[in-house]
């Protein structure tokens, strides 16, 4: 048998497609290797989110190229990058054998079939329509053992964020039909996953047959499955109607990933995100009427060209506002074929100096929040999904809360488990604390596949 390594960089999206990939080159007698040093084939699997991402994959590329020389390893390119660069990429770099977009996972045996056969250097990065894309199908085998594992319910963005890299490379839209959706999630089970999380660039504006609320009710009512998530949202898909399925299943997890990008309009604008702050908050309000106690969380983005210290404050006021649970927040960085990369001179760039400032600013009053959300939960008893034992102390367990925060504890609850702890310490990142009792076993099956 022939190795394989995948190196991926980005989203969710990315993970799940590298572990279609491997699927993929299974099929043709391809094992995974946790090393490049013995690998037959590496792929990079790319981000172009932000300019740092890219950065970051060219260097890996270069450390490749010495097992190309050295073992004569098939070198490809897939993801985002892939898609955008195309044949820049070949040109670019000579060493490189094979380019492959988001759309052609499936079609990796056939180009690994004329790398190898025709010794032709290949780019495939043709859009599928629409109408014609088939999601590839996940093995539930893959996931044996695994306590949370996340479906993919649709692809592509019909949005025109005006800093976003995303429609160029992910394309047009597409989803799942549910019934696909749903024997996944029924597949991961039967054995012995717990908990989904339904992923897409724009989830809820899914369309495969059902509305998204629908699809998130029905994957609750799917035998075994404790909780869903899903990620990510665009606000101006936030419907009274997902805000109801909040109210009626419990099983649907009080946890909102709700990106607003900015806290002043005159910012939102611009950005191209069709909504004003206050209509943002007017959909959180509900959402925390239908929830009380919901995890908010939110992106933003620090340096939009034009962003002056005025609006600046107005996002860090928002933050204070909302008390978010946690913030992802990222340096505006112009992305090739973007509106605002377009328009960046006309609209004013931010020095890079003032772009680090604010970030920092923003980070620090985030950290305090967080801190403070986190230590209200000391002394409470909170529910935890069990994943494992926990990473920073092999003594401890490690699982979520409902609101997806991070605990560590002493206890003996096995993975798939619930299990009541109580919590003693808290810091802005995890809850710590002690097992009280087990509220649920996982199925016989599974508990065999403790970690
Ligand atoms: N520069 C900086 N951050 C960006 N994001 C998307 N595009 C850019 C960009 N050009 C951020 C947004 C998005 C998250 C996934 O990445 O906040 O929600
Ligand atoms: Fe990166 Fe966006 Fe592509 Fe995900 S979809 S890999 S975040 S560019």
């Amino acid at each position: 048998m022939k190795r394989y390594f995948i190196h991926t960089f980005g989203c969710q999206m990315n993970v799940n497609d590298s572990l279609r990939m491997g699927e993929a080159l299974a099929s043709i007698q391809y094992a995974p290797t946790p090393t490049p040093d013995d690998a037959d084939l590496i792929i990079l699997n790319t981000c172009s989110i932000r300019e740092k991402a890219e950065d970051k994959m060219l260097s890996a590329l270069g450390r490749y190229r010495t097992v190309k020389v050295s073992r004569g390893a098939l070198l490809g390119v897939g993801g985002c990058v892939a898609q955008q660069e195309k044949d820049k990429l070949l040109a670019k770099v000579p060493y490189v054998d094979f380019v492959f977009g988001p759309d052609n996972i499936a079609k990796l045996p056939e180009i690994i079939g004329r790398v190898t056969g025709e010794r032709e250097r290949v780019v495939e990065t043709a859009w599928v329509d629409t109408e014609e894309y088939v999601f590839p199908r996940a093995d539930p085998e893959t996931s044996r053992g695994k306590v949370s594992e996340f479906v993919t319910v649709m692809k592509g963005c019909d949005n025109v964020c005006s800093f976003c890299v995303v429609p160029h490379t992910r394309g047009r839209e597409v989803s799942r039909p549910f019934p696909d959706v749903l024997q996944e999630v029924a597949g991961l089970a039967r054995v012995g996953v717990r908990e989904v999380t339904l992923i897409g660039q724009n989830v809820n504006s899914y369309r495969g047959g059902i509305s998204f609320a629908q699809l998130l009710l029905r994957c609750a009512q799917v035998p075994g499955i404790l909780r869903v998530r899903f990620t990510t949202s665009h606000p101006h898909d936030l419907s009274d109607e997902l805000i109801d399925a909040f109210r009626v299943e419990p099983k649907i997890t009080p946890h909102f990933h709700l990106p607003v990008q900015s806290g002043s309009d005159r910012i939102l604008k611009p950005m191209r995100r069709d909504y004003t702050v206050e209509q943002y908050l007017e959909r959180l309000e509900k959402l925390r009427a239908a929830r009380p106690g919901i995890a908010v969380t939110t992106d933003i983005i620090v340096g939009f060209p034009g962003e002056t210290e005025e609006d600046f404050a107005l996002t860090l006021s928002l933050t204070e506002r909302v008390r978010y649970e946690n913030q992802f927040s990222f340096i505006y960085s112009p992305r090739p074929k973007t509106g605002a990369a377009l328009k960046e001179k006309d609209w004013g760039a931010v020095p890079h100096e003032v772009k680090i400032e604010r970030l920092e600013r923003l980070q620090k009053l985030q950290r305090t929040i967080s801190g403070k959300l986190m230590s209200e939960a000391k002394g409470q008893e909170v529910e935890v999904l069990v994943e494992g034992r926990s990473k920073t102390d092999p003594l401890k367990r490690f699982g979520r809360t409902p609101e997806n925060r991070t605990v560590n504890f002493d206890g003996d609850a096995p993975a798939g488990a619930l299990a009541l702890v109580k919590v003693e310490r808290t810091t802005p990142n995890a809850l710590y604390g002690a097992q009280v009792r087990m509220l649920e076993l996982p199925e016989v099956g599974a508990l065999a596949l403790e970690t």
